[in-house]
């Protein structure tokens, strides 16, 4: 789909990889629908767009009603890029059933409720594109991860599912799948380095290829170094060989360190 004059809903807006999104999207002509919890957040970010028609939309999706209130609010879009998620991290054991409900309403249910919200519109138009943000961790299961991989390997499963429904209908389904980003974002905000032989992405990396999701007909795109990306597609192959490599010190304690950095955002 051509990006140009088309009316994009973007979740998560305000974090480290949504305002580079944002900021891309509106270069490329989109009227861009910017999405979290701040108002105030949401204000700055629209005005520092280029571009004209950029608008906000308020919306907690962490509640019952969030993702369907937010459909209603902004009708009828071309496209809608579900960027906003939780961490997720922490043992399973640690986490509280509150925190858990949340975490699978923001990064999985949502996603899936705006979706079939703004689908007919899409449908009706006979064009429209659906980005649905995923993770490496889509692909491979990691320690301290276990609620995290869950939402992304359902939601590359929810895409891969819908996709096979919308054939011939102008409308497409796309999953960016990211590995570890630097300098912002969830990833950058805990403090945590990256393993140096899966190596890091940028959030203008994350960007393009959600322009290239827009723009074309793949179905997912990993954005992350070739040795990241080759080492998830063996773990996604054997989850045994990959759980005995993290399973040591060295992965518990990347994996401790993260989940620590981000137990503020449970
Ligand atoms: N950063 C990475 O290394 C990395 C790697 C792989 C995949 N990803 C994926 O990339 C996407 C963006 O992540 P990020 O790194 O930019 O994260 P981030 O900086 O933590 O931003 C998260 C965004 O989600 C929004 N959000 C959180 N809870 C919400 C709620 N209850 N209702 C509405 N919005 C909510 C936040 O908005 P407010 O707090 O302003 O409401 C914020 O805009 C996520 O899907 C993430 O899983 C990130």
């Amino acid at each position: 789909m051509e990006i140009e004059a088309k009316t994009v809903l973007l979740t998560g807006a305000t974090g480290g990889l949504g305002r580079a999104m944002a900021l891309r999207l509106a270069a490329g002509g989109a009227r861009v629908i910017v999405s979290g919890r701040s108002q105030a957040a949401l204000a700055e970010l629209a005005d520092e767009l280029p571009g004209s028609g950029h608008s906000v939309a308020v919306a907690d999706l962490g509640r019952a009603d969030g993702a369907l209130q937010l459909a209603a609010e902004v009708g009828t879009v071309d496209c809608l890029v579900a960027n906003a998620a939780l961490p997720a991290t922490g043992r399973l054991t640690e986490l509280s059933g509150e925190q858990v409900a949340r975490m699978l309403r923001v990064n999985l249910e949502s996603p899936i409720l705006l979706t079939q919200a703004l689908l007919p519109g899409m449908l009706e138009s006979g064009r429209g594109k659906v980005v649905l943000i995923g993770s490496l961790a889509g692909k491979a299961g990691s320690p301290r991860s276990s609620v995290y991989n869950a939402t992304k390997f359902g939601l590359r499963g929810f895409a891969f599912g819908l996709s096979g429904d919308l054939v011939g209908t102008g409308v497409g389904v796309s999953v960016v799948a990211p590995g570890f980003v630097r300098d912002a974002g969830m990833f950058a905000d805990s403090g945590a380095k990256a393993p140096a032989v899966l190596g890091t992405a940028t959030p203008a990396d994350v960007a393009d290829a959600v322009m290239k999701a827009i723009a074309g007909e793949k179905m997912e795109i990993t954005v992350a170094p070739v040795k990241g990306r080759a080492i998830a597609h063996i773990a996604l192959a054997s989850p045994s060989l990959s759980h005995r490599i993290q399973a040591g010190a060295a992965g518990q304690k990347t994996a401790e360190i993260v989940a620590e950095g981000q137990a503020d955002k449970r």
